[in-house]
């Protein structure tokens, strides 16, 4: 098959685990040629001649047909992404941000270019959901969603309601093993969560929308008192995305905590992992789970879209272009 070969922007947590797995998956027969980092003092575990902290050298070299981009500025990431289609190269991105902000030019560039853009790892880490709403589901069939996307805010609600640590406490252990962003109030106020929401509905629905078009909060506002409460009344506080079929048309969708029951299934996900639940037609329910912050587990998905490559994968965006698209609601519905 295909060799591939790589540039990889971005040696953070996502670039360096990546790295090592690939050197783990030799049969891959995928390479990363160059780096490009930012800043070239820090001391990284790799030879010296890999890293560049010219762009170009990436972009306009010949021989990489695969730009890996997991860098955490979503503006220089847009820039990135765009200069490497029109350059005939392939795409995998992890910068949920920039994705949820620019999905339409980009989709619009992608069936310019014919190159393929995958982002697996930018939603969910390592459960495979862009893929899973892509293909599986007519949106016909597509009841409902509802999901915990962000890792380090459930990982800070399960250490403050279970072990009783201090939510700063529970903060900077999220940060020290890499589930974090770099500005932490992206994660806590909920806009990582509304971001990955965005595109999940246009994989799920083919709704483009924006970001700030959806309804949406974070944790920063849960306390001790709702804690208490949800004890008292077996519940568990959970950052849920949800999204679900109105009957007249229209898509209803949120980022939200809720006060969920024991029964529900996203009560079992705790610390960094993830979860999705999918009610749709002759399916029923199903139950997707999973670590969804982290470098290996982030680093997994962003190697199946390396992977997918050799085939030519693409995202087909089936529901956008054969289906009349959905139209988004505010009206949320709430389930305590
Ligand atoms: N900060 C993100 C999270 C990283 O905690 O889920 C994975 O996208």
């Amino acid at each position: 098959h295909k060799s591939l070969v790589i540039g990889l922007f971005g040696f953070g947590v996502v670039g360096e685990g990546l790295y090592k797995v690939l050197n783990q998956t030799p049969s891959l027969k995928a390479t990363i040629k160059k780096v490009c980092i930012k800043n070239a003092g820090k001391p990284r575990q790799a030879p010296a001649e890999l890293f560049t902290t010219a762009r170009d050298v990436l972009l306009n070299d010949p021989e990489i047909n695969v730009i890996v981009e997991v860098i955490d500025d979503s503006v220089a990431a847009f820039e990135i992404v765009k200069t490497a289609f029109k350059n005939g190269k392939h795409v995998v991105s992890a910068s949920k941000k920039m994705i949820a902000e620019h999905l339409e030019e980009l989709l619009q560039l992608q069936q310019e270019t014919g190159q393929s853009f995958l982002y697996e790892s930018s939603a969910c880490a390592s459960i495979p959901v862009i893929r899973n709403l892509e293909e599986y589901y007519d949106n016909d069939l597509l009841h409902s969603i509802r999901a915990i996307v962000n890792g380090s805010t459930n990982y800070i609600l399960t250490k403050m309601f279970e072990d009783k640590l201090s939510y700063r406490d529970a903060l900077i252990q999220a940060q020290q093993l890499g589930f974090a962003e770099s500005n932490p109030k992206l994660d806590v106020e909920g806009y990582d969560a509304v971001n990955k929401w965005t595109f999940l509905l246009t994989h799920a629905y083919g709704i483009i929308t924006n970001p700030l078009e959806l309804l949406f909060t974070g944790i920063q506002n849960v306390n001790a008192f709702d804690a208490q409460v949800a004890g008292e009344k077996g519940r568990v506080i959970r950052l849920v995305a949800q999204a679900k079929k109105l009957g007249n048309g229209k898509v209803a969708a949120a980022v939200l905590p809720q006060f969920i029951t024991q029964d529900d299934h996203l009560s079992f996900v705790r610390n960094e992992y993830n979860g999705v639940v999918i009610e749709s037609g002759f399916a029923d329910k199903q139950f997707f789970y999973g670590k969804g912050a982290g470098s290996f587990p982030t680093a997994s998905a962003v190697l199946s879209d390396i992977s997918a490559l050799r085939y030519d994968y693409k995202y087909e965006y089936k529901k956008l272009y054969h289906h009349t698209p959905l139209e988004l609601t505010n009206d949320f519905y709430l389930r305590v």
